[in-house]
């Protein structure tokens, strides 16, 4: 299939960009690099022999989106494109309701222009808000907590609408879980500006000396050692689910949510000491008091990417843990020389 990767340059398209090559698909990355670095093309390319043609351009600017369909026909859109700090986007609203929102907009209205109705987006288990029950099923209720949020779901709903008006749409929402670790030859992974928000890469940096020490938000919250619940899932595992959705797309007609989960909660403490194990010495940490906001526990019931995607998370946390160590030992400092 010929695929455009809108935000290919980032954390999971960068992954994906590498499963889609192996798996024969031309991918053509159109990324503005508001939040990544043309270096990860080069080590796709180093990775899997095939450079993805690169469009460097802004989904807000229109005429360059028109310009990039123009210019090929293709087969089918990965969506990554978009802002994703959950704390910036209550600091900046418009900021990531113009971007996510209007550059979607501008993005499906140049698909169906172009007659391409074939579509994965990146969505978030965030559209769960905060949940009632776990595990996460698809038909669980939908609330956005924060700007962040309300764009994936806003998109969601635009989608759905779309795809009920215009039979012709094939659409999988993707509902992403906890995405953490990195591709196995250490040459990309997640490399995220300034202090990082998530837990992962605040330990990996911690790990390699550049923060002094991991604050624990909570221990005191109703789970088996107090700390939060999350479902980690291996980027690999993941960017394997947007080709198992992209092979799945002609049988799924109009628009279907897909979680992408293990399907296995770990607490935040259980994820600390495997990566510990993985590094081999303790980390400085200390606990610190909750995060506002954070659900006690989230994790997915994988259910049906099993069923319609035939698609399953494959790599566990110690891998993850490794896979994590592995690239940030190698880049202490990211994609930057
Ligand atoms: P990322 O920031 O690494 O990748 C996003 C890419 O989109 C970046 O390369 C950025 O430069 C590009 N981009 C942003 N706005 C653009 C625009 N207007 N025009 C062109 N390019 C633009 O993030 P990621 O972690 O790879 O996430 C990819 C997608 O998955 C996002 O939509 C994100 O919301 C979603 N998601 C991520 C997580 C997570 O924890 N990483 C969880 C759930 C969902
Ligand atoms: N945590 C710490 N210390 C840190 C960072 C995080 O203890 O320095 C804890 C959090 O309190 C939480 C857990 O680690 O209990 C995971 O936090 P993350 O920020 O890594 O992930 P979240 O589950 O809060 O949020 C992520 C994405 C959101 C997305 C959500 C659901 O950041 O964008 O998953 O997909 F909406």
């Amino acid at each position: 299939m010929n695929i455009l990767v809108t935000g290919g340059a980032g954390y999971i398209g960068s992954h994906t960009c590498v499963e889609a090559i192996k798996a024969g698909h031309a991918v053509t990355v159109f990324d503005n690099l508001c939040n990544a670095s043309a270096e990860s093309l080069n080590r796709v390319a180093a990775i899997t022999g095939t450079r993805p043609d690169f469009i460097q351009a802004d989904l807000l600017d229109r005429a360059a989106v028109k310009a990039a369909f123009d210019a090929k026909a293709y087969d089918a859109v990965i969506h990554f494109a978009g802002l994703k700090a959950v704390g910036e986007s209550v600091a900046k609203p418009w900021e990531y309701y113009n971007n996510n929102i209007v550059g979607s907009l501008n993005l499906f209205a140049e698909m169906r222009d172009h007659g391409v109705f074939n579509l994965v987006f990146s969505s978030s288990a965030t559209v769960y808000g905060n949940p009632e029950k776990v595990p996460l099923a698809e038909g669980a209720p939908l609330s956005a907590l924060n700007p962040y949020g309300r764009t994936k779901l806003w998109i969601e709903d635009m989608l759905r609408d779309m795809a009920a008006a215009e039979p012709r749409w094939h659409i999988v929402l993707l509902r992403y879980f906890n995405p953490v670790g990195a591709h196995e030859s250490g040459l990309i992974g997640e490399d995220p500006g300034g202090i990082p928000n998530n837990l992962m890469p605040y330990i990996t940096q911690v790990a390699v000396g550049r923060l002094k020490e991991l604050s624990i938000f909570g221990d005191d919250y109703p789970t088996r050692d107090g700390t939060c619940i999350r479902d980690y899932i291996h980027v690999c595992d993941l960017a394997e689910g947007h080709l198992c959705a992209l092979a799945s797309l002609d049988k799924l007609q109009g628009c279907t949510p897909v979680n992408l989960g293990t399907g296995n909660g770990f607490t935040v403490l259980e994820l600390v000491r495997s990566f510990e194990k993985a590094v081999g010495r303790p980390l400085p940490r200390r606990i610190a008091p909750r995060r506002p906001g954070d659900a006690v526990a989230s994790y997915a019931d994988a259910t049906r990417a099993a069923a319609l995607l035939g698609w399953k998370a494959k790599r566990g946390i110690d891998a993850i843990c490794r896979d994590a160590w592995n690239w940030q030992s190698k880049n202490p400092r990211g994609y930057r020389p």
